[in-house]
């Protein structure tokens, strides 16, 4: 993987900026996230059949690993080496490696090639310069017809500033004809924050199925 980083750099193809960010980010600790699935995740696909998956930002692994165990064929995405390499690991001990295929991409350059039953991009947000509309509009045409798009975000991604659901849908330009909205809502939940202190946060969820062709 690093041989690839290194050969995208001489090719001037990834944002130096964004991945000293999240390189950063992902250096600074020996673990940044819970390793759990996110809760929207696991409510929306729990009881869904298991395909092929595309996990967008995956950070370290905790929804990959979680879907591959369901029997899901994950495909899951980061631009943090890091963050990659601890995801493998931990798949590799939770035994579902061969069902994930780890791939480093920065989305704002390159996307996965391939059809995805689910394509789920969890708190897909960057402080970095990052195309996130373009970005999901590319995760919508991912989708196989009869697939789902999962996208939650964080209702506020900085104090004050608060986005609404259909703020994040309406830039993907889904016709009707051909998409159904599950479900766009703003739900809250229990959170554990800095210090170890209880909060509640909001996290907006956006789920939309590809109709089958006639
Ligand atoms: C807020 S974190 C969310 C991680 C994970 N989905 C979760 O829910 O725990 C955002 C993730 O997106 C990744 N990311 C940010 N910009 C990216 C880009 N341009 N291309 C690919 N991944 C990116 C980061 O490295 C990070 O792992």
């Amino acid at each position: 993987m690093s041989d690839e980083i290194h050969a995208e750099h001489r090719e001037g193809r990834t944002d130096v900026e964004a991945e000293r960010f999240w390189e950063d980010h992902y250096g600074r600790h020996e673990r940044v996230w819970s390793g759990r699935a996110n809760p929207v995740l696991v409510d929306v696909v729990e009881l869904l059949p298991p395909g092929t998956a595309l996990d967008l930002g995956c950070g370290e692994g905790g929804d990959a690993i979680w879907l591959a165990g369901l029997g899901w064929r994950v495909t899951a995405v980061d631009l943090s080496v890091t963050a990659l390499d601890r995801a493998a690991a931990d798949a590799a001990t939770a035994g579902v490696a061969e069902r994930i295929d780890f791939q480093r991409h920065d989305l704002a350059v390159t996307f996965p090639s391939g059809a995805f039953d689910l394509v789920s991009a969890q708190y897909l947000h960057s402080p970095v310069e990052f195309p996130r509309d373009r970005v999901l509009r590319a995760a919508a045409s991912a989708v196989t017809h009869g697939g789902l798009l999962l996208i939650v975000d964080h209702a506020s991604i900085s104090p004050g500033s608060w986005a609404e659901p259909e703020e994040t849908l309406a830039p993907l330009g889904l016709s009707p004809d051909e998409w159904r909205t599950e479900r766009l809502e703003a739900r809250e939940r229990e959170a554990t924050g800095p210090n170890g202190r209880r909060i509640t946060v909001t996290d907006n969820i956006i789920a939309v199925r590809r109709l089958t062709r006639e």
